[in-house]
């Protein structure tokens, strides 16, 4: 499948092909454009709203529309031209190299992905699947076109794979931060898969040349976060009076960033980072997972000041860990500040607030997230997983 779903193009600087399964010349071709993969998910589709506020270049997304693909999300952009939906897998060369030979975009940013580490440890085959073969299969489809242009395009053109943090495996307490050349050591068939890709990305642009850049992330939290991660899944459930289950004693530890922050850190890496370079992405913002539901709890106590949960900090309860559970994870970012000036810009208390206002002002959005199959998978993730009360004083 894939499939074009347009944006009214009638009041646009760009005529786009109409309709879908029609990829009709386009009559008007702008100048430059970028393609983004898996732009219906959460950064994604941040990504994509940040991009058309600051740029007036075009985007063409193409997702598969997985259960973390959600449409919702791009609302802001509906009827923009500048922006051209396409139902569609990063492993279907066919819809991949129509997309590139139609629109050829001046950069592929490669977002698709399955993303959530449980999942992953129910069912990993989806991961080789997207992760691996399908970034595999868009490398190659990539390749195939980027070779085929003439300069100065082959030589502008670029590759940005977004990955990860969770690569580098699993940090102690006073071990050093990750940095670029920190060993790969992944644990979870999550990271596992997209280390592989990782690797993958570095050796086309080793033994074929293709201008490609990584990045990799560590924790992400802001709007449109599907809630099967930690910070949504804490706000839903602490709005709805309902367990917050912290695996294990809580003492794992993250950095986090706020997502428009990662997504201005792609945007510089994009204009000015080194072909064949690998950018790590952090919030310097360390925090046990304990203590962000416990902050995240004294932020909704605030924003409801009438709610019967509270103190919503009532709510947690430790569960059995994860399998495999890595410890911590920091990230030095001095490269990024170094060679790019990038620095993120929201601090952990104020983009926390941010999202929790988010998450209360957008109940459709929540409502249609709910209806769905997350439903079913709450209850395959927590099947055996006796919930025992909070064992440690909040
Ligand atoms: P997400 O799960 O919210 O979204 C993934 C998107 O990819 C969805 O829209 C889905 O429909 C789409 N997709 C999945 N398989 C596809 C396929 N085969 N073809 C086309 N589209 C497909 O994920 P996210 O949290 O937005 O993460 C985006 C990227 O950033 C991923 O590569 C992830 O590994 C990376 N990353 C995420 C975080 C984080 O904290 N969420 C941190 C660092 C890096
Ligand atoms: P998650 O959002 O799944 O991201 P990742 O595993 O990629 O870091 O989880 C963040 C942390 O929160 C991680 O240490 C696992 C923990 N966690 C819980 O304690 N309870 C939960 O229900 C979830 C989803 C995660």
């Amino acid at each position: 499948m894939c499939a074009v779903q347009v944006a009214a193009p009638s009041v646009s600087l760009f005529q786009w092909p109409r309709g879908r399964h029609a990829f009709t010349p386009t009559r008007l071709r702008p100048t430059s454009l970028i393609l983004v993969t898996g732009g219906a998910g959460f950064i994604g589709a941040n990504f994509v709203l940040d991009w058309l506020a600051a740029s007036q270049e075009p985007v063409v997304n193409l997702d598969k529309l997985t259960y973390a693909g959600n449409l919702a999300n791009l609302d802001a952009v509906k009827g923009d031209a500048r922006h051209v939906f396409v139902r569609g897998d990063i492993g279907d060369p066919a819809c991949v190299e129509k997309l590139l030979g139609e629109y050829r975009p001046r950069a592929v940013i490669n977002f698709a992905a399955e993303s959530h580490v449980d999942r992953s440890i129910h069912g990993p085959g989806e991961f080789v699947q997207t992760n691996l073969v399908g970034t595999f299969r868009l490398l190659e489809a990539v390749r195939g076109h980027w070779s085929a242009l003439p300069e100065p395009e082959r030589a502008s053109f670029r590759f940005l794979h977004v990955s990860t943090d969770e690569v580098y495996g699993s940090l102690g307490a006073d071990d050093p931060a990750f940095s670029e050349t920190t060993a790969y050591a992944p644990n979870s068939p999550y990271s596992a898969s997209k280390a592989g890709s990782d690797h993958m990305v570095r050796a086309w642009y080793h033994t074929y040349g293709l201008p490609t850049l990584t990045t990799n992330c560590s924790n992400n939290y802001g709007p449109f976060q599907f809630p099967e991660k930690l910070i949504p899944l804490m706000i839903l459930n602490a709005m709805e009076g309902k367990p917050l289950p912290v695996y294990g004693d809580g003492s794992n530890v993250r950095d986090w960033l706020y997502v428009g922050d990662h997504c201005s850190a792609i945007r510089e890496v994009l204009a000015r980072g080194r072909p064949g370079e690998i950018y790590n992405i952090g919030g310097n913002s360390e925090r046990r997972n304990l203590d962000v539901v416990k902050t995240l709890c004294a932020t909704l106590d605030e924003a409801l000041p009438r709610s019967t949960h509270r103190p919503h900090d009532r709510l947690v309860t430790f569960v059995k860990d994860r399998p495999g559970h890595d410890r911590r994870y920091a990230i030095d970012a001095s490269k990024i500040a170094k060679e790019l000036g990038w620095q993120p810009s929201v601090r952990f208390e104020e983009g926390l607030r941010r999202t929790v206002q988010w998450y209360l002002e957008h109940p459709d959005w929540v409502r249609g997230i709910q209806s769905g199959e997350y439903r079913n998978w709450i209850e395959t993730n927590y099947a055996g997983r006796a919930i025992r009360p909070s064992a440690t004083p909040l």
